[in-house]
């Protein structure tokens, strides 16, 4: 895949998860909560996989399906909270070892299982999955429609997909770095209606497709001139990429709040034939 080398090349960093574990006093519980923090890896972390579980509604014993996991902890969150199995699936091996290390920490290995490959050519059977979402992942994959076919294809006839996942803004290209891309070579912003033709070309039927951005950029500026002033708190996403990862996050909030992002949220139906 053009530019799935430059993606892995990005992501990759080694001690992840000796680095998330220092942050832990001894003797304290190494759970999906206690994880929270730092394993949600995208810019809103715990409160936007929060606001996908809304969306998606997972149920017990559902097998759902995670497109671009990073290291498992929305994942390891939905398992432990709604109590279905989770399959998630990355492209970079460094996230997938910290990903099984980490459910392995947590006692998961049940209901949580990862594998390492490309979320546009799964090595899952047709129609495996009641459920499925990709947070913040679609950003690096130029043939968008490769991801949600793939999708569409092992979920089950009435299956769900749900989307949380960052879109081009009306004032141009983000501030690079940014969290997911060095530059624009590997970044793949779209619009809602770009969105709304890749789902619906696929089959996909819409539920619905929101501009989440008014609801969430207070928040982000909130959060921007918090960490601004007073720093980032120990407990972070950060951690997974290291300091440098404080430079990128801050690109991508002021590209909220200049309006060179958007948030995308989506709820879409394989339909039963
Ligand atoms: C910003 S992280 C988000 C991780 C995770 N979804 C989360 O919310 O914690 C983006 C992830 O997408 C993965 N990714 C990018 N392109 C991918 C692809 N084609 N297949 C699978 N994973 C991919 C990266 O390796 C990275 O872990």
């Amino acid at each position: 895949m053009v530019g799935s080398n430059a993606v892995e090349t990005h992501y990759s960093n080694a001690g992840i998860v000796d680095r998330i574990l220092a942050t832990f006093d001894p003797g304290e519980e190494v759970t999906p909560d206690t994880l929270a923090p730092m394993d949600h890896f995208h810019g809103r972390g715990l409160n936007a996989t929060r606001d996908l579980a809304v969306l998606l509604d997972p149920q017990p014993n559902d097998h759902v399906l995670d497109l671009g996991c990073g290291i498992g902890g929305p994942a390891r969150w939905f398992a432990a909270h709604f109590k279905c199995r989770v399959s998630g699936i990355d492209l970079t091996a460094d996230y997938c070892a910290a990903a099984s290390a980490l459910t392995e920490a947590t006692g998961q290995t049940d209901r949580v299982r990862i594998t390492h490959g490309n979320a546009l050519e799964t090595p899952y059977e047709d129609a495996t999955f009641d459920r499925a979402y990709s947070q913040n992942v679609v950003m690096n994959i130029a043939d968008k429609q490769a991801i949600y076919r793939e999708a569409f294809r092992v979920l089950k006839p009435g299956g769900l997909l749900a989307l949380s996942n960052l879109g081009e803004g009306p004032n141009g290209p983000p501030y690079y770095p940014t969290p997911w891309a060095e530059s624009a070579e590997t970044s793949f912003l779209a619009s809602l209606e770009q969105t709304r033709t890749d789902l619906q070309a696929v089959g996909f039927e819409i539920g619905s497709l929101e501009d989440a951005t008014p609801r969430i950029r207070p928040l982000v500026i909130a959060t921007l001139e918090k960490f601004e002033s007073e720093g980032f708190p120990e407990r972070n996403v950060y951690v997974v990429l290291g300091e440098r990862f404080r430079d990128l996050q801050f690109n991508s909030m002021r590209s909220t709040r200049d309006g060179k992002l958007t948030m995308i949220e989506a709820l879409v139906r394989k339909p039963v034939r």
